[in-house]
């Protein structure tokens, strides 16, 4: 079979590593990929993962039998609904269920007609309703923009001062672009966050092992939000019987919802949830899978995944068993210097070679040059073990990150730490 994967960093790399386990695949095609996942797949670095027009021409050009799109991006500008049309198989929403991550505002709207457990919220698309709001409203708050902001467009403002920056910076100022043409204002819930990744076919569900991602930049949570310093897979907060609770009044409402706004969800329902004293609430949902969530969740899988996706494509989801190992994955991300903010470019990486067998780099901003593999991105790598349990993945995937080199390499140091100590208590 051949493959083709939208994207390029280090998600849609561990996507394509599990891909290539399945023995009919013979090619896998990454548009545009990126240096490390040259190794794994055919990268077509001249054809984005926006380019919807010519990434819909090469999969026609190639013959691809399935076609596996990762970013949100693409995915809310239609990519699946255009090669449905011209008849390819695909894992991923179209985009009308895509907005459930494209806009905040159908997403919180649709928590509240079908009773989906979420924090409180208004929405305003003026900016001086929006102030008169938040003058009678307690602090701290949580501003979001509508639309796509990767990541970034969310604030939490302590008092009344900040909100009002925070307003003026999303819908005056256009901090990000016309994703804040309109804002949602929510209530500030409070618990441990817990991501879900879950393979749906609009009616079935399999949830994944779950996971908890390390947003700030900096160790104890300081600094500024990036998109995601380190992840640990299984999350200890999530027992099983808040899966259950979750099963019953978060996912199969969210795919009943879907299914009665005429947008039912096919592809990777990413639940972004918050444990609060109250119980599990939902935070944000994305339209696929979490960069770096999938870089631990994956390795964990244990059934073929191009099956699965097969499965979800054709809605026969609820005749497979989906099944995952009983271990841990850990996964440190070794960043540029200066990451989120300005950040130096084309370090050469080395020291990659000869690792253990338990631990994978994923790459997620770099490119080849010459041979060399040199930084291109912020997050450049991530560095996943898979152990016994969760003390022995960190281990391992420190070990290894220590050892990659290149200048500037920067890393958090206490992935995991409050996974650990969650389990303790
Ligand atoms: P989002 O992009 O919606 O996932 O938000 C980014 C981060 O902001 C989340 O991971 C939370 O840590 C935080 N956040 C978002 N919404 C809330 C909320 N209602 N209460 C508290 N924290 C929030
Ligand atoms: N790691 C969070 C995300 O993928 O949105």
């Amino acid at each position: 079979m051949k493959l083709l994967v939208v994207g390029g960093g280090g998600r849609e790399h561990a996507i394509i590593k599990k891909l290539r386990e399945n023995p009919s695949v013979e090619t896998i095609y990454a548009l545009p990929g990126n240096g490390g996942i040259a190794a794994d797949a055919e990268c077509v670095h001249s054809i984005g993962a926006k380019d919807i027009e010519k990434i819909v021409d090469f999969a026609k050009g190639h013959g691809i039998d399935f076609a596996v799109v990762a970013p949100d991006d693409p995915l809310a500008l239609g990519c699946v609904d255009r090669l449905h049309a011209v008849g390819i198989p695909c894992f991923g929403p179209d985009a009308k269920a895509a907005r459930i991550e494209a806009s905040k505002v159908f997403s919180k709207n649709l928590m509240k007609k079908y009773g989906i457990p979420t924090a409180r919220y208004e929405v305003f698309d003026d900016p001086a309703k929006a102030l008169a709001y938040l003058r009678t409203a307690s602090f701290p708050i949580v501003v979001k923009a509508d639309g796509l902001a990767l990541g970034k467009g969310v604030l939490i403002p302590q008092n009344l001062a900040e909100a009002e920056a925070a307003v003026k910076s999303i819908m005056e100022d256009k901090a990000f672009g016309d994703s804040g043409n309109e804002i949602v204002v929510e209530e500030f819930l409070t618990g441990p966050e817990v991501s879900v990744l879950a393979f749906t076919d609009g009616t079935a569900i399999a949830p994944m092992v779950s996971s908890m991602d390390h947003k700030r930049a900096g160790d104890g949570d300081t600094g500024l939000n990036t998109g995601g310093m380190g992840t640990v897979a299984p999350n200890p907060c999530y027992t099983p019987e808040i899966a259950q609770v979750c099963m019953e009044t978060i996912f199969l409402p969210t795919l009943a919802a879907m299914r009665a706004e005429g947008c039912p969800f096919k592809g990777c329902l990413y639940f972004g949830l918050m444990l609060t004293p109250d119980g599990p609430k939902v935070i944000e949902y994305n339209c696929r899978f979490g960069d770096p969530e999938t870089q631990v969740v994956l390795p964990l899988l244990k059934t073929d995944l191009l099956t699965v996706m097969q499965a979800v494509e054709a809605e026969t989801l609820a005749d497979l068993t989906v099944e995952w190992s009983d271990g841990s994955a850990a996964c440190v991300i070794l960043a540029s210097g200066g990451y989120p903010g300005n950040y130096e470019k084309g370090k050469e990486i080395t020291l990659l070679a000869g690792l253990p067998e338990n631990v994978t780099v994923y790459h997620a901003g770099d490119r080849l040059d010459g041979g060399k593999l040199l930084t291109s991105g912020g997050r450049v790598l991530g560095v996943t073990a898979v152990g016994p349990d969760l003390r022995a993945a960190l281990k391992d995937a420190y070990a290894a990150a220590e050892v990659i080199q290149f200048e500037g390499k920067y890393m958090r140091t206490d992935i995991g730490q409050r996974a650990l100590a969650a389990m303790e208590v």
